[in-house]
């Protein structure tokens, strides 16, 4: 019942943490887009201080955007800031962080085979891993280091895999994706609320009391926006990646992790150049070639048969046995582990049939990457997932 109650609240808060998400990122996609799509405007607007000049149609009606070199001739009365969509987006991240791999501790976040934590540890160093990474980025971000981007840009990428391999020394593939991801989207939240809303307060302060705004603040923001624009794909990429074994299951999972973050920040780049009419098709080339080595590099191996290979009958019941003995305690129509109360995934492994049904899956899941059984919760050996293999290999056969 705990359990069912647990999955509630997991279920509500991930759809707002997407919604909100897509709230947040949308926004940031459209201001991004409607900078870089402003035209010269014609002269009476400009005698009103109007440096660009945008029109759009959406939704049946006729948009006219204006933006201003500085101050207009009357601050409205409401202006707009952008800035919950980002909050809520961290603070439904954090609660799902918490429900799911802190409450789940066990199940989610620590890998005996990686690390023997107990939950308290596991929870202490995820925490310490997010405000530690939030620490070393603001103070980078403040040191002199930032007055050339470019070499901070290495540095923090450097960093970057450092915290990648430390977080695969401790977690479960999941639980390091899921705090790699959830540290650059504190680094981006805490950018817009530490610098890039705090200038922009002083900005309209500025305007309405009619001073000219320091230009040091806009170049502060920019630094921060600027990251915030290269990790935003990387960010989206990792918060879909628990979907994907074959990525935080491998061996070398925090190579990978930092080879698909380098690969999706470089991808933006193309749009960044595409939003002021620049067309370098070869970078988008470049990161789909990158993509297609880093498939061939983690594609699974074909499984080493060890021993005698069984007689196709013994083998048949063999396969079946081994499914049964490691797999139906989660995936059975009525299951008896403790946490998964529901075949995970829709998947029952109860028959013969159901294992034929679902035999590409159970390939994929357990011979080719050893995500399952779940964190190995069943203790299925190598010997067993090379019968399981031989048995698929075979076609599967019912005896
Ligand atoms: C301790 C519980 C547990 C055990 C034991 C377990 N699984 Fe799973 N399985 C899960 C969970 C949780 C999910 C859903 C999360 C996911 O998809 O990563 C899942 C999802 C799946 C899926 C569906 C996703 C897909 O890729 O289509 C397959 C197939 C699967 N498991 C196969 C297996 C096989 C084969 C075994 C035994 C060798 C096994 N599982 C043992 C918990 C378990």
């Amino acid at each position: 019942m705990e359990i069912y109650i647990v999955d509630w609240i997991s279920l509500i808060v991930r759809w707002l943490h997407v919604i909100t998400g897509i709230a947040w990122i949308g926004a940031s996609f459209y201001f991004m887009w409607l900078d870089n799509s402003l035209e010269e405007p014609p002269q009476w607007k400009k005698d009103k201080g109007i440096k660009g000049d945008l029109w759009a149609v959406h939704g049946g009606g006729i948009y006219e955007v204006a933006k201003y070199q500085g101050a207009p001739e009357k601050m409205p009365e409401h202006l707009h800031w952008f800035k919950w969509e980002a909050y809520s987006t961290w603070l439904t991240g954090m609660v799902l962080l918490a429900v799911i791999y802190y409450l789940g501790a066990e199940s989610y976040l620590i890998d005996r085979r990686v690390a023997d934590l107990n939950q308290l540890q596991a929870i202490g160093l995820g925490l310490g891993f997010l405000l530690g990474s939030w620490i070393a980025y603001t103070v980078l971000c403040i040191s002199p280091l930032a007055k050339n981007g470019w070499l901070l840009a290495a540095v923090l990428l450097t960093l970057g895999g450092a915290l990648a391999w430390g977080l695969s020394q401790f977690f479960s593939g999941r639980g390091a994706y899921i705090h790699f991801g959830a540290i650059i989207g504190t680094i981006m939240v805490g950018n817009v609320f530490q610098v890039i809303m705090p200038g922009q307060r002083k900005l309209v302060g500025a305007l309405e009391s009619g001073e000219t705004p320091n230009p040091d603040w806009g170049a502060r923001a920019k630094l921060r926006s600027t990251h915030n624009t290269y990790l935003t794909l990387p960010l989206l990429f990792i918060m879909i990646s628990n979907h994907y074994p074959m990525t935080y299951g491998h061996a070398f999972n925090w190579a990978v992790l930092l080879a698909i973050v380098v690969i999706t920040a470089v991808s933006r780049q193309y749009f960044v150049l595409r939003h002021v009419h620049i067309h370098r098709p070869a970078i988008l080339g470049a990161a789909i070639a990158a993509t297609v080595i880093l498939a061939v590099w983690i594609a699974p191996k074909p499984a080493v048969t060890t021993g005698s290979a069984l007689a196709a009958d013994k083998l048949a019941m063999r396969a079946q046995s081994i499914i049964g003995e490691r797999c139906s305690s989660c995936h059975a129509a009525m299951p008896t582990d403790e946490v998964f109360t529901t075949p995970p995934g829709g998947v029952m492994l109860d028959s013969v049939e159901q294992m034929q049904q679902w035999a590409p899956r159970i390939k994929a899941r357990s011979i080719d990457s050893h995500d399952m059984p779940f964190m190995n919760k069943t203790n299925m050996t190598d010997e067993e997932r090379a019968i399981v293999a031989q048995w698929i290999s075979a076609g599967s056969p019912a005896t």
